[in-house]
C-alpha cells in the first residue's frame, strides 16, 4: 500500500508523543479520544447515529475523555459548524482536488470537531448517503473510502490515544490504521446497525489504495465485493454494540447479515452498551421546540402540547381521541408496512394518528392516500424535522416503535421521557428499555410501555389495543406515565462503560488520572504547520 494519504503533518507532536510512556499519559490526566462519524446532531443527521456521536463525546468530556469529533464536510454540517477556521490544507492528497480539514465546534453543545471539506465529495444536493430521489451515491465507496483515509492521516497528526469508529462508513478507517508506520493509537468499532455494511464491488475501490491482502476473506471480501463494515470489525482492537441484546442477536445468522462467524469469532472483543440520550437537549421541562413545557407531576403543558399538535397537523382538536403517534425513518426495519394496517383498528377506537417521516416512496404514497381518506383523524408529515419530532413526543399519548430489529433504538426512550407510552417489538434495544404493561409489571409498578414478541402486523395490532384499552384506565396510565418519565436514560451508567473500555485499551489506571481544565478551544489542538 503506498503512504501518500499518511501525510506527515505532525512530525513534532508524533516524536513528543511516542515518547510518552503509559503513565505519562495518566498524569496529562486526560485521554484523547478522535470519535469518528458520518453523522453528528446538529451538523448533519438522518437517524440515531447522529444523536449518539453527540450525546456520548458531549457525556465523557470533562470525565477524564477529551474528545475530538471527525466527520465528513457536508454543507449542512459546515454551515452549522460555528467558529471555524481552516487548519489544514490537504494538498495532493488524491486527484480529487482540494480538500482540507476545517476545525469549529457544534453549537450550543461545544464539541471540537474536525470536518474533512472535499467538496468533489461532499459539495452537493441530496442527502448523505443518497441523490434527491432516494438513490444510493455511485460514488460512496470512493466518498467514505477517502474519508476514512482522511482520518487516518488526521489521527497521525493529532495522536489519538483511542480512535472511536462507529458503523460502515468509517470501517476503512481501521484498515488503513492498522497497516500505518509507527505507533497506533487503540481503536474501537461500534456497531450501530449491522443491516448496513457498505457493500461495494471490488473496482469501487481501486482508487483507495488497499493492500492485496485486504481482499481476501480474512480482510473485507464479503461474498465476492467487500464490505467496509467487515474492514471495522476485523482490524479494530474492541468492538462494541448499542445494547446487550443485540450485542447477543447479532452473533446469529438472523442478525448477524452473513458476518456473525467473524463476531463469534471476536466474541471476546465484543461488547453491549445500551446508549444513553441527551436528557438535557430531551427534556419536556425545558425544551424550546415545545409550546408549553411539563413535568412528571404536573402535566397540563402535556395536554397543551397534544392541543397544539392537532392543531398544528390538521387534526381535529380532541382530548379524548387518543393521540397514536409514528415519528422514524420509512423502512421494513421500522415494520412501517404494517402501519397501514393498523388504521382500522385505530379508526374503530376513535384514536387519532399522526406520522412523521420520510423513506420508502411506496409507504409515503400509501401513507398520504390515508390521510385524505382520514381528515382531521389521520395526519402524515413527510420529512425531516427535528423540532417537529420533539412535538410529536411530548403531545401523543402512545408512540409506535415497532421493528423487525433495532440495535437499540432512542425513539422510544425520547416517547417515555415525553410522557408517551411506546408500543414495540421486544427486540434489541427495545427490549433493554420498555417494560411491557402485563399483569405482574403493573402489579409491581415497573411497567412503563407496551411489546409484542412475533414480527407480524397481527401482534402489533394487538399489542396497540391493548394499549389503547389501558390508556381508558386513566389512574394506571397516570402511574405508568409516571414511571416512564422518571426512568433515567441519560449516559451515566453507560458513559462509565466506555470510559472503563477506553482506559482497557490504553492501560491507563484510572487512579492515575489527574483532572485538568478542558482546553479552550481546537487551536490548542496540537497540529502540525497548516
Ligand atoms: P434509527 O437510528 O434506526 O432511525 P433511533 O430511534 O435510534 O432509530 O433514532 C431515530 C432518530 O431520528 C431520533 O432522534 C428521531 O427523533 C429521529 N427521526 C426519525 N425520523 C425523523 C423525522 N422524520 N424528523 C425528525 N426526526 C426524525
Ligand atoms: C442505528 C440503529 C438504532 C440505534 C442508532 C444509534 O441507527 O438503527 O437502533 O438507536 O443507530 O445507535
Amino acid at each position: 500500500m503506498t503512504e501518500h494519504w499518511a501525510i506527515d503533518i505532525g512530525s513534532r507532536n508524533r516524536a513528543r508523543r511516542s515518547a510518552e510512556q503509559p503513565q505519562d499519559r495518566g498524569r496529562r490526566g486526560r485521554l484523547r479520544v478522535l470519535f469518528v462519524s458520518s453523522e453528528i446532531f446538529p451538523l448533519a443527521k438522518t437517524g440515531g447515529l447522529a444523536d449518539v456521536s453527540a450525546s456520548l463525546p458531549g457525556a465523557l468530556a470533562g470525565q477524564g475523555i477529551e474528545p475530538l469529533l471527525l466527520m465528513p464536510g457536508y454543507p449542512c454540517a459546515l454551515d452549522t459548524a460555528v467558529n471555524k477556521r481552516v487548519v489544514y490544507e490537504l494538498r495532493e492528497f488524491s486527484h480529487l482536488g482540494d480538500a482540507r480539514i476545517v476545525a469549529g465546534w457544534t453549537p450550543d453543545t461545544g464539541l471540537p470537531v474536525w470536518l474533512f471539506d472535499c467538496p468533489a465529495l461532499f459539495d452537493r444536493k441530496g442527502g448523505l448517503y443518497q441523490d434527491e430521489q432516494g438513490c444510493d451515491w455511485p460514488d460512496n465507496a470512493l466518498r467514505f473510502g477517502t474519508f476514512c483515509r482522511a482520518v487516518a492521516a488526521m489521527a497521525a497528526n493529532w495522536l489519538p490515544d483511542v480512535v472511536h469508529l462507529n458503523d460502515w462508513q468509517t470501517g476503512l478507517a481501521a484498515l488503513y490504521l492498522a497497516h500505518a508506520q509507527g505507533p497506533k493509537p487503540a481503536t474501537l468499532f461500534t456497531i450501530h446497525n449491522m443491516a448496513f455494511q457498505g457493500i461495494f464491488p471490488r473496482e469501487a475501490t481501486a482508487e483507495l489504495d488497499l493492500p492485496p491482502s485486504a481482499y481476501e476473506a480474512d480482510g473485507i471480501e464479503y461474498f465476492g465485493k467487500v464490505s467496509f463494515l467487515k474492514a471495522g470489525l476485523r482490524y479494530c482492537d474492541r468492538l462494541t454494540t448499542v445494547s446487550p441484546t443485540y450485542a447477543r442477536e447479532i452473533l446469529t445468522p438472523e442478525c448477524g447479515f452473513g458476518l456473525e462467524g467473524l463476531l463469534q469469532a471476536r466474541q471476546s472483543d465484543l461488547s453491549g452498551i445500551l446508549n444513553g440520550i441527551d436528557d438535557g437537549l430531551w427534556n419536556p421541562q425545558t425544551d424550546p421546540y415545545l409550546p408549553r413545557t411539563f413535568t412528571a407531576r404536573d402535566l397540563s403543558g402535556k395536554h397543551m402540547c397534544k392541543a397544539a399538535l392537532q392543531r398544528e397537523l390538521g387534526l381535529k382538536p380532541n382530548p379524548e381521541a387518543p393521540l397514536v403517534a409514528f415519528a422514524s425513518r420509512f423502512t421494513g426495519q421500522k415494520m412501517v408496512d404494517c402501519i397501514p394496517k393498523l388504521v382500522p383498528t385505530l379508526m374503530a377506537a376513535g384514536a387519532q394518528l399522526a406520522v412523521l417521516g420520510e423513506g420508502d416512496r411506496a409507504t409515503e404514497a400509501e401513507l398520504a392516500a390515508l390521510q385524505r381518506e382520514w381528515p382531521g383523524r389521520i395526519a402524515v408529515r413527510i420529512g425531516h424535522d427535528e423540532g417537529a419530532a420533539h412535538r410529536v413526543h411530548a403531545g401523543a399519548d402512545i408512540v409506535l416503535a415497532p421493528a423487525r430489529f433495532e440495535p437499540c433504538g432512542l425513539v422510544q426512550m425520547y416517547a417515555m421521557r415525553y410522557g408517551a407510552l411506546p408500543v414495540v417489538r421486544a427486540v434489541g434495544g427495545l427490549a433493554d428499555t420498555v417494560v411491557d404493561a402485563n399483569a405482574a409489571n403493573i402489579e409491581n409498578g415497573t411497567a412503563c410501555g407496551f411489546a409484542f414478541t412475533e414480527a407480524s402486523a397481527e401482534a402489533m395490532i394487538a399489542c396497540v389495543a391493548r394499549a389503547l384499552g389501558m390508556w381508558r384506565q386513566s389512574i394506571t396510565w397516570r402511574r405508568m406515565q409516571s414511571r416512564a418519565m422518571a426512568r433515567e436514560f441519560g449516559w451515566a451508567r453507560s458513559g462509565t462503560s466506555y470510559i472503563e473500555l477506553y482506559r482497557g485499551l490504553t492501560n491507563i489506571p484510572a487512579e492515575t488520572r489527574v483532572e485538568e481544565p478542558i482546553e479552550a478551544e481546537p487551536a490548542q489542538v496540537a497540529l502540525g504547520t497548516p
